[in-house]
């Protein structure tokens, strides 16, 4: 027996023929003499009946099956009985009868069930990887992972980009996140760090004259894990010489333009739309903006900079605003419950509260209500509020008002089922601020990376005032997520170097760090840009996942661990004293 097609793909138009199929026990229904089996490939699932009529020896065999058993079969195709047509499947109208069969390999019964949508934990599934990707949708996910790259292939091999590879056992590139590092054996005490991206490398190859380069080249980060972010992840990594930002978005429009008409079939519309870093923080509260629906962040500081209600005024007085989003048709649905826990939750983006009103036939209702008293008319008319609707207004600096409003305003749409799921709205994030302050580390860090080049008027700021200067940086946004970021690279030294001092490096640290780099802009550095697309997002967003995990073949878990392989791992002291490397008792295992 030689396998002649994948059993998912049978269907009526193979009503007659003999096949010969393979794969994996699904289910199996036992009525004595008729036994039907339920066979899995990676291209679905199809129903094969065994019987003494057919086959009385595969029959004797369909006895023995079990969920998961690997096994061969030889039959014909043959249309179901009307009454056990499901149409939900490709395979739905048919069946096949087996007259041949063969166990290939027997199975344990499987920790959890092989069906979608299973019902075990993460670390379950995680430390039975194989068995969770024999799942159709793990399947689905990793198919559209390798259509996206086949198609980037494509377009870029076809647009003249040359892929090259970079190293991965190299010194630190500073994307903002922790370097995984490497012991070097040769020289003890010293260490590789894995790349948190191409960067550099790509920087020097425009450098080098190659004019258009592209890699799916696997990045490192040790930062806290997210839905969107795992340790080691893919970019669709792009690096051009000679062009400005619009041609280098109008190539990776292409990139995506080719990758959403080869896997969902759909021409988008380019050029795509754009909006400024500023229009993104002011109308959505996010630099990475769902516009798949509206309700907008609508600035009422004036209504309010003189009102008795001092929450409000006090914060205008303060230099902060207040802004509100209107929730249609959400006031019904949400207790005071709800909007406390809300309250609560928002308290992370530093938000002193969240105040709130029902619009009814007779006005407003809530806590608030009666301190609005005079503008609830011209509230109304601003926000567009009709009964029945909820409004939710946050009161405090400019930030912590876009980054509380922000969230409340995609957490309610997707409450009030408001994001219509099969659009894709792709969105350029442009014109983004040089640096931003890190709250955390209590000092200036790039925006994007410290090979951002400033908007050319901004030049002159690096001098007198950096922090105000804005960048040529993009974001390529979709459907709220970053998908991916670039920007045009400094390739003069000069500025190069006062980017670098406004970053708080000195010149011996700035040499020691990339002294290679800014030794290579001596040398005729021609002007250049690029971005990175996340290869795993892209994927689980063309799946409608919400973890990337679940587009990753072997991810690691939320506490980048491998439950599978039991990654990290001790080594030996052998290893340990070949590497110089000593580790501090209270972390030895043995
Ligand atoms: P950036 O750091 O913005 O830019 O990364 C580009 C894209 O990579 C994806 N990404 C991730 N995906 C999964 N897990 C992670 N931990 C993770 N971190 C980033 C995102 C992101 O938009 N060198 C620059 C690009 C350039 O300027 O050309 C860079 O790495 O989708
Ligand atoms: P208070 O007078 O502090 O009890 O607040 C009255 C109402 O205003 C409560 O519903 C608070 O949740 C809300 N509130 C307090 N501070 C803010 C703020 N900064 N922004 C929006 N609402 C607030």
């Amino acid at each position: 027996m030689k396998r002649t097609n994948y059993a998912g793909l049978i269907d009526e138009q193979y009503i007659g023929q003999e096949v010969d199929l393979a794969g994996w026990v699904a289910k199996r229904r036992d009525l004595g003499n008729l036994v039907f089996v339920d066979l899995r490939d990676r291209e679905g699932i199809l129903q094969l009946v065994f019987s003494q009529e057919f086959g009385p020896d595969a029959l004797a065999l369909a006895e023995q099956m079990r969920s998961e058993y690997v096994i061969r079969v030889h039959g014909k195709v043959v249309a179901r009985d009307a009454q056990a047509i499901n149409n939900k499947m490709k395979t739905g109208k048919v069946e096949v009868e087996i007259s041949e069969a063969e166990i290939l390999n027997k199975s344990k019964t499987p920790p959890f069930d092989i069906v979608d949508g299973v019902d075990a934990t993460e670390d379950t599934k995680l430390k039975y990887r194989y068995l969770d990707l024999r799942r159709p949708e793990m399947q689905k996910g990793l198919r559209t992972r390798a259509q996206i790259v086949k198609s980037v292939h494509h377009y870029l091999d076809d647009h003249d980009f040359i892929e090259m590879e970079t190293p991965d056992l190299t010194k630190s590139t500073p994307e903002g996140a922790r370097d995984y590092i490497v012991p070097s054996r040769v020289y003890p005490g010293s260490f590789y760090a894995l790349p948190q991206s191409p960067q550099l490398f790509k920087q020097l190859l425009m450098g080098a004259g190659f004019d258009k380069y592209y890699q799916l080249a696997r990045c490192f980060r040790d930062e806290d894990l997210r839905g969107d972010r795992q340790p080691e992840f893919t970019q669709i990594d792009i690096e051009t010489s000679f062009l400005d930002q619009k041609q280098i978005q109008d190539i990776t429009e292409g990139v995506i333009a080719q990758v959403m008409h080869d896997e969902k079939g759909i021409d988008v519309q380019t050029p795509f739309r754009r909006i400024t870093w500023q229009e993104a923080q002011d109308r959505f509260g996010s630099d990475k903006p769902d516009v798949r629906f509206g309700m907008e962040l609508t600035d009422l500081s004036d209504l309010f900079q003189d009102s008795p209600f001092k929450v409000f005024s006090g914060a205008i007085a303060d230099g902060g605003q207040v802004k509100a989003i209107c929730v249609p048709g959400a006031a019904e649905k949400y207790s005071r419950k709800h909007i406390d826990e809300q309250q609560e939750y928002i308290k992370r983006f530093g938000a002193k509260g969240l105040a709130w009103v029902k619009v009814t036939d007779d006005g407003f209702t809530g806590p608030v209500a009666k301190f609005l008293g005079d503008q609830s008319a011209a509230l109304a008319k601003r926000l567009d509020a009709h009964s029945g609707d909820l409004i939710l207004f946050v009161a405090a600096s400019k930030k912590i008002v876009a980054d509380s409003l922000g969230y409340l305003r995609t957490h309610f749409a997707k409450e009030m089922d408001m994001i219509p799921e099969d659009e894709y709205a792709f969105l350029w994030v442009v014109d983004w601020p040089l640096f931003e302050y890190d709250e955390g580390a209590q000092r200036w860090v790039p925006a994007h990376h410290p090979f951002t080049m400033p908007n050319e008027e901004d030049i002159p700021l690096l001098d007198s005032d950096p922090y105000k200067a804005h960048a040529q940086s993009y974001d390529i946004v979709l459907n709220g997520y970053e998908l991916g970021g670039g920007s045009i690279r400094i390739h003069n030294e000069d500025i190069q170097w006062k980017m670098l001092k406004a970053l708080g490096f000195t010149k011996e640290r700035a040499y020691a760090q990339f002294g290679f780099l800014l030794d290579a802009m001596q040398y005729g550095f021609p002007p250049m840009g690029g971005l990175a697309i996340g290869l795993d997002r892209f994927a689980m967003l063309l799946s409608h996942r919400d973890n990337i995990r679940d587009v990753i073949a072997f991810p690691k878990n939320s506490k980048a661990t491998d439950p599978m392989t039991s990654a990290p791992q001790p080594v030996t002291p052998e290893q340990l004293d070949e590497l110089g490397v000593e580790v501090e008792s209270k972390y030895r295992h043995n």
